[in-house]
């Protein structure tokens, strides 16, 4: 077992936390475990790649997200799926089948002991061109996995995380990848979230380039209105989480209509309860917004309660917190 979760305290949302996972003081490049690369495993240290290899300068590389609990990969063959629909979207086809890769996943998760985890499968063009045209390219593909509890602390979670609207908005379908999981696209989430962390707030809210409410950096955002519904944007030019998909099944089956729409900025005054959704975040509250402020309630518990059935956990944490 790799010794690859070590924790630091932050400074997050004006409180401080404890956070996991990316924001280790153990670089990702110098750890102990096995790497799966273009077919097989490796030492973790050796999984590298050419500075000439044409995704660093052009993002031409397509990755997943995706979390093993209790020693299975949650919607592994969905996440295989989109991950071959982003390279498709991309212009390449993976050199491996959908299946192939759900084997690479669970394998390089038995190799590196993982049973709570997070699986980060990558796919780019290597180093064979140089320039913006890249058709000769190889295809790479590798898997990586570590333990990852959860993005955000209990405590914040239950407290609600804290988002500000971003300057950044997110592009039309006409002028990028929107539906692909695609690096590139990250580049305006990256700023996103640098910009609203530096002035204390946990994510950004990302707007469309029409204005109206679209996700946040790596989530899908829902919100419980007055009329006991739970409203989500309209997924036309962003990822429609599986997170988000799953989410909406458990809802139905309670019987909480869900309202797939346009939702104006102006409109996030009027939500009792908000909460995000994704892979990492899983089901996630918010307690606030730009000067929007919200409680965890029924409803969301209810969906993280659910949500941590849905994929194997127990679901303790959302109990204890109600
Ligand atoms: C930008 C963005 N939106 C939404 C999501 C949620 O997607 P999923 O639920 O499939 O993890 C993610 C995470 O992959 C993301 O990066």
């Amino acid at each position: 077992m790799p010794d690859n979760g070590t924790q630091r305290n932050i400074l997050l949302g004006g409180h401080k936390l404890k956070k996991e996972c990316f924001m280790t003081s153990t670089s990702f490049e110098d750890r102990d475990g096995q790497i799966w690369h273009n077919g097989k495993l490796g030492p973790w240290r050796d999984a590298r790649l050419h500075v000439l290899s044409h995704a660093l300068h052009y993002a031409s590389c397509v990755f997943e997200g995706e979390r093993a609990y209790a020693g299975k990969i949650f919607k592994l063959t969905e996440h295989s799926e989109r991950f071959a629909v982003s390279a498709r979207t991309l212009g390449f086809e993976l050199p491996y089948s959908v299946a192939e890769i759900d084997a690479a996943c669970n394998e390089t998760c038995e190799a590196n002991g993982i049973v709570d985890g997070y699986v980060r499968p990558v796919a780019w063009r290597g180093s064979e061109m140089m320039g913006v045209s890249a058709q000769d390219t190889r295809i790479h593909v590798a898997i990586a996995t570590w333990p990852w509890p959860s993005y955000f602390s209990p405590e914040a979670r239950m407290k609600g995380i804290r988002l500000k609207t971003s300057s950044w908005r997110r592009p039309t379908p006409e002028t990028a990848p929107v539906h692909a999981k695609a690096a590139g696209l990250y580049m305006i989430c990256t700023l996103s979230r640098h910009e609203v962390e530096s002035q204390g707030y946990d994510d950004a809210l990302m707007l469309d380039w029409r204005g109206q409410v679209a996700e946040t950096t790596g989530a899908n955002i829902f919100m419980l209105m007055g009329d006991g519904k739970l409203h989500t944007p309209t997924p036309d030019c962003f990822l429609n989480g599986i997170t988000r998909r799953t989410v909406i099944d458990l809802a139905k089956a309670r019987g909480i209509e869900v309202v797939e729409r346009v939702i104006m900025p102006g409109e996030l005054a009027q939500a009792s309860e908000v909460f995000i959704t994704g892979t990492a975040v899983e089901v996630t509250p918010v307690g606030e917004i730009d000067d929007h402020r919200y409680t965890p309630g029924d409803v969301t518990l209810a969906m993280m309660e659910d949500y941590e059935k849905a994929v194997g956990k127990q679901p303790e944490s959302a109990a204890s917190a109600a």
